[in-house]
């Protein structure tokens, strides 16, 4: 599957429900209102529809939300998803309800877990997610590293808010050694009331990092969503990424699709229409994907107004 700017699409994000059970300041207000799982894909349904995609070239998956961990059928879906011949199964979460999951997800094809963590201060944790839940989520991190996952923290940037803490991200992925990605806010959602208030850039970021540490910038592939460094201070060794969607973005090399969970394969996460992939054949499907891909953009589209957490972060 490839399109006419020579990308090729092997990624998929699949965005098993809108509900969450954080409230991040730039994602969702506290009284959100979320679609019923009724209407959305069945487990059957969503092996079926990736099955398909992953003869038409995905070879990756990530299960995202909302928060994937409070859909009522996820180990249902994992256990088809690992049945699949993928190279890569990974999970974004907002580890709440983790260390539920950790015994399972050890038996499952997942290796590859993402986590939000926004802050390391209890009190500023909490007024960003709206969650008093700091110490379970610092916890299941620890967990899922330690009990062999490959564990990446997400950290969105925000001026008079986390900025401050940049170092001590720092000195936590050099502890634990854990990959910590830094993402500038987007003009997503409830992203776009808080941007200009709170947007940092990423050059604004590696600007305070390089006045106490060394950094050594590391080879991505070429659809990478981050540029990475080792940082280096003292005896202290940290892997960390930048996801700069606002001021260097990606999208001439992005290989990635979305899937609703009602079933629409989204061309680009700046993009609401799309195409439903439901009960169509393999041969349909690969018709539709032609469509679908000529609708994606080579370039970054200002601004979405449709949630993250309806996207699919
Ligand atoms: N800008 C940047 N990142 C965002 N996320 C959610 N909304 C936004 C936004 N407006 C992040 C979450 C999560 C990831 C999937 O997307 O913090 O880590
Ligand atoms: Fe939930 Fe993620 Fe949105 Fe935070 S950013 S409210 S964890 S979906």
């Amino acid at each position: 599957m490839q399109d006419r700017y020579g990308r090729k699409f092997t990624k998929l994000r699949l965005n098993l429900l809108d509900a969450c059970n954080m409230r991040c300041l730039y994602c969702m207000p506290e009284n959100q209102t979320f679609s019923n799982l009724e209407n959305s894909l069945s487990v059957d349904e969503i092996k079926s529809i990736t099955q398909s995609l992953s003869l038409s070239g995905i070879e990756e998956i990530r299960i995202t939300g909302g928060e994937p961990l409070l859909h009522p059928k996820f180990k249902q879906i994992v256990n088809e998803l690992s049945k699949l011949s993928l190279k890569k199964l990974g999970l974004t979460t907002n580890a709440i309800l983790l260390d539920k999951y950790i015994p399972f997800l050890k038996e499952s094809n997942i290796t590859h877990i993402n986590i939000s963590l926004d802050s390391l201060k209890e009190a500023s944790f909490k007024f960003i997610t709206k969650r008093d839940c700091f110490h379970k989520v610092l916890d299941n991190i620890l967990l899922a590293k330690a009990n062999g996952f490959i564990v990446k923290i997400n950290m969105v940037m925000m001026k008079n808010l986390n900025f401050e803490e940049i170092e001590d991200f720092l000195k936590f992925s050099s502890d634990n050694d854990i990959e910590v990605r830094f993402l500038e806010m987007m003009k997503v959602g409830h992203g776009i009331p808080h941007f200009d208030r709170h947007f940092v850039s990423a050059d604004d970021a590696i600007k305070k990092i390089k006045k106490g540490w060394n950094l050594k910038k590391m080879q991505m592939p070429k659809d990478s969503t981050s540029f990475n460094y080792m940082a280096g201070k003292e005896n202290m060794k940290a892997n960390i990424g930048f996801i700069a969607s606002e001021t260097k973005p990606f999208c001439s090399d992005c290989s990635r699709l979305r899937l609703t969970n009602k079933g629409v394969l989204r061309p680009c996460m700046m993009v609401n229409e799309g195409v439903s992939v439901n009960n169509k054949s393999d041969e349909d499907l690969k018709l539709t994907l032609q469509e679908l891909i000529y609708k994606k953009p080579n370039y970054r589209i200002e601004q979405n107004p449709l949630t993250m957490n309806e996207i699919g972060g």
